[in-house]
């Protein structure tokens, strides 16, 4: 059995929340080349501000001496970060020690188990500025809708389904987690995966083979520190072809981006904006869109391929003209407004509530029929 790993963090940017300095990366990529004999090999690319590092290895999920090794390159990178006098170094790493397991230090986490196939294909996804449940409506679009994923009518073994599991994130001390099968609870599943805030995918199985098709870092950065610290950023991991969806079936669901929340200061809603490789795609409006950046490989025996970018692709271009005049006009008509910002209890900011709460003496309560002034309830 092999592990993909992918931990993710941001850990410092140039010019505000943009993006790391090459200095940074090379840091935490050195750390790997240096540290990393426990793996079979490692891949590090960036999006946005974020450094996502993803591992191949024989060690399991969450194991200690993964963790420890990616903590220990996050860290090398801060070093440079703080030395360049970068914004937000070390910003994801909210715990001052490692304690045997990234999660709830601080960086994304997403792993995947699977007895390495003849030939493995897979896509990765890395987002900045957005929520684990972002990618809640593309992969069950993918794995849930057939009026998408041909594969779901076409192909027997896709055709039996996948088992979904859902965790609640606002649910703290233990993960609550619930697997649903479809086609048989896709409704059900719907009914959790509309509410991005709450409910995220974690893993994806098939039901034909029982394999681990897809993982998502489900952590929830504000549930650990208590405060804001900026959005989770999350990265997804899926497996290609054969028995599972292919790459197209996969990237399909980019084409006409959705709204997720995020963006400037992760209470807004922007379009979920499909970037290339290059070092053009930092956050350049709005501190959006939120980015997701796809890099696909074959696994070919615990080593990586040189990845592909499907979002290079010129066809992307237009996907990506429509997404910006989408997501301009959008923030020109609403503004603040309605769906322009996240509801209440998802801002990321304190400041809102406070400025609610000092109006609270400015507010008079009358009766219904506006004749006579009654006291305000104190709570
Ligand atoms: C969102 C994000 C940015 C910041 C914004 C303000 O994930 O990173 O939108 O929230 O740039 O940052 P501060 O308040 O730190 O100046
Ligand atoms: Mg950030
Ligand atoms: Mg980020």
């Amino acid at each position: 059995m092999r592990t993909l790993s992918c931990i993710k963090a941001d850990v410092g940017s140039n010019a505000g929340h943009l993006r790391p300095t090459d200095e940074v990366v090379d840091a935490v990529a050195s750390h790997l080349e240096r540290e990393g004999d426990v793996l079979d090999d490692y891949w590090v690319f960036t999006v946005g501000d974020d450094i996502d590092l993803l591992m191949s290895h024989r060690e399991g999920e969450d194991a200690e001496r993964v963790h420890q090794l990616a903590w220990d390159a996050f860290e090398a990178g801060t070093a440079v970060a703080e030395k360049q006098g970068l914004y937000g170094a070390g910003q994801d790493l909210l715990k001052d020690a490692f304690a045997g397991n990234v999660r709830g230090l601080g960086p994304g986490v997403a792993e995947l188990t699977l007895e390495e196939r003849e030939s493995e294909p897979f896509l990765v996804f890395g987002a900045d500025k957005t929520e684990p449940g972002a990618f809640n409506q593309p992969l069950y679009t993918t794995f849930a809708d057939p009026r998408y994923t041909g594969g779901l009518l076409l192909k027997d073994t896709i055709h039996e389904g996948f088992t979904f599991e859902v965790m609640d994130l606002d649910h703290t001390g233990g993960e609550r987690v619930v697997e649903l099968d479809v086609p048989e609870d896709s409704w059900r599943l719907l009914a959790l995966l509309m509410e991005p805030h709450r409910f995220a995918i974690r893993k994806i199985r098939s039901r034909a083979t029982g394999a681990t098709v897809a993982a998502v870092s489900t952590q929830r950065l504000h549930n650990i520190a208590g405060e804001y610290v900026g959005k989770d950023d999350p990265v997804a991991i899926v497996r290609t072809q054969k028995d599972f969806p292919s790459p197209g079936e996969v990237v399909q669901p980019y084409g006409t981006p959705p709204y997720v929340a995020g963006a400037m200061r992760g209470s807004h809603h922007g379009v979920f904006y499909p970037v290339r490789s290059d070092e053009r795609e930092i956050p350049s409006y709005y501190d959006g869109p939120p980015l997701v950046k796809a890099v696909g490989m074959v696994l070919n025996d615990g080593r990586f391929s040189r990845p592909v970018y499907p979002f290079d692709a010129t066809f992307w271009d237009a996907v990506r003209e429509d997404a910006a005049r989408e997501f301009r006009e959008f923030r020109e008509r609403q503004g603040s407004f309605g769906p322009g910002t996240v509801e209440s209890e998802e801002l990321e900011y304190g400041g809102w509530a406070d400025v609610v709460d000092s109006l609270d003496d400015r507010f008079e309560v009358t009766a219904s029929d506006g004749t006579e002034t009654v006291e305000a309830d104190d709570d």
